[in-house]
Order: C-alpha cells, then structure tokens, then sequence
C-alpha cells in the first residue's frame, strides 16, 4: 500500500499510510486507539475505499473497491467474531455460501462428503490442525477450534496470499490466547502471509517478524522484532522515548 489517505467527514483517518507485506511473513500493526489500524486493513480488505493512495500485489496495481475484489486479489479478513453460524459444523461453515455441488440424476445436491473432505484437508495443510469434532455444531468447538475453522473459510473463499487479523486475542483468556498465537505461527508456515492487528506487545513479539507501528493516522516507523525490544516499539507509539520503568 502506497500513500494511503482517508478521511471521515472532517476526520483525517489516515494520511499518506505506506505498507509493506512481504511472502510469508508476520506484519503486525500497533498503535494506540484511533491510530488508524482498522481502517488502513479495511481499505486493504475493500471495507472502505481510499480518497488517494495505491495497492500493489506482486507489483500489480489493484483497484479493491469491495470485499470481493479484495478476496478476488488473495486478500481475506477474519474479524472478532468470527462470524461462524454456531448450529452448523465445521463443513457447513467453511463452505457457507459455496458449497459444492453434485447431481444424481441431473438433480442438484450438495456435495457433503466432497465437503467434508476439503475442510479437512484445509485445515491440515494451510492451518496446521486436525479437528476431532468436524461434525458437530461449532458451538461446542473451543475458541481456538472456531478460530481455526473462521480462517479455513477465510482459505477457502479466495487463493488466499494474505490473511488479516484484527485484534484475534482481545477478548481471550490465556490459554486460548496461546492457542490462537500458535494458531498464527502454523498458518504463516504453511505459506499464508499474515497482517495482525494488536494492541498486545508480547503477543506481537512472540509471534510478528515485523511491527508497523502507526500514531495519528501516519505511519509512526517499522521495527524488526528480531532487532527491536518492546521498549523501542513503545517510544514509537507514544511518540517519545519512554522511561525504564514503562511498561506494556
Ligand atoms: N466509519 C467511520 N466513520 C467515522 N470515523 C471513523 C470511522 N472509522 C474510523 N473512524 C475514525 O478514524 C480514526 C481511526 O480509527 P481506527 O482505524 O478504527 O483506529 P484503530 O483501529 O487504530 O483504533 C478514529 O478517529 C476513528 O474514530
Ligand atoms: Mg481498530
């Protein structure tokens, strides 16, 4: 993304925002409340469309003016909530508006075990997971197990090249928060390059290679983690160099 502006009325969102994603990397984005995170992934994910700026992928310019050209471009979203309809299992879930269908005697049927099969296989090959209980409603699945059946159907609906989390973690206790990092580590290895938006240091620090951090609606610096301690990522947020004692 290149010279990404935006603007709410009089409220400037996001002024002249570069990002940069590379192949099978973890990019995560920081910033207080109001930086301008959700908004720059939702100009990327066709949410909002940008007054000025420009999407390159693989050093094509693409217009995304919807969620669809985003998805059409590799790009998919997985929110909050998931967005899962909790009385139907994983397949069903996964192939929600797509579903695969065969004919028996002309007649049109959906195909379950076709499926079936595929679920898994996603779930295998692009999340890392194998999940006992593909069949059953995902209201019985743990949140790691929604989580990982949310970004199967975010594989599923496009070739995918990117995938962007929004705050994943924010409303999870530990272990499931260990979950979902781990989550995270094993979709970026099977070859998904991912954008995670936190407010969470660590979290960012055990998972991201990248930080971008952003402050007021501008792109405030990049670290890398591997290079970086969380307090030079501090400073940047805040704006200053911050004291010895700070912390996140
Ligand atoms: N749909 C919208 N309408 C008006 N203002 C918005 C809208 N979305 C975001 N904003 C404003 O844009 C700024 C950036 O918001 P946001 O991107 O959500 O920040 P962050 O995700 O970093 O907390 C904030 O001032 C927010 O109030
Ligand atoms: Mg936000």
């Amino acid at each position: 993304m290149r010279g990404i502006s935006k603007s709410f009325g009089g409220l400037r969102a996001l002024m002249d925002v570069d990002l940069e994603l590379y192949p099978g990397e973890v990019l995560a984005i920081v910033g207080d409340n109001g930086a301008g995170k959700s908004t720059l992934i939702k100009v990327l994910t066709g949410v909002y469309q940008a007054d000025k700026g420009e999407i390159r992928i693989d050093g094509k310019t693409v217009q995304v003016r919807s969620r669809r050209d985003s998805i059409d471009a590799g790009i998919a979203a997985v929110y909050q909530n998931l967005g899962l309809v909790d009385s139907l299992p994983a397949p069903e879930n996964v192939f929600l508006g797509v579903e695969p269908i065969k004919r028996i005697f002309g007649l049109p049927f959906i195909d379950n075990r076709e499926m079936r099969e595929r679920t898994i296989a996603i779930l295998r090959d692009r999340v890392g997971v194998s999940l006992p209980n593909v069949d059953e409603p995902t209201r019985n699945f743990s949140g790691g197990q929604r989580q990982a059946v949310a970004i199967a159907r975010a594989i599923n609906a496009a070739e995918l090249k990117v995938l962007v989390m929004d705050e994943p973690t924010a409303a999870l206790g530990p272990e499931e928060t260990r979950n979902t990092l781990n989550l995270i580590r094993a979709v970026k290895e099977r070859g998904t390059s991912i954008i995670l938006i936190s407010h969470n240091l660590d979290h960012v620090f055990k998972v991201a290679d990248r930080v971008q951090v952003m402050r007021g609606g501008r792109k405030a610096g990049v670290a890398v983690v591997a290079n970086s301690t969380r307090r030079d990522v501090l400073g940047m947020i805040v704006g200053t160099d911050v004291d010895e004692d700070a912390h996140v």
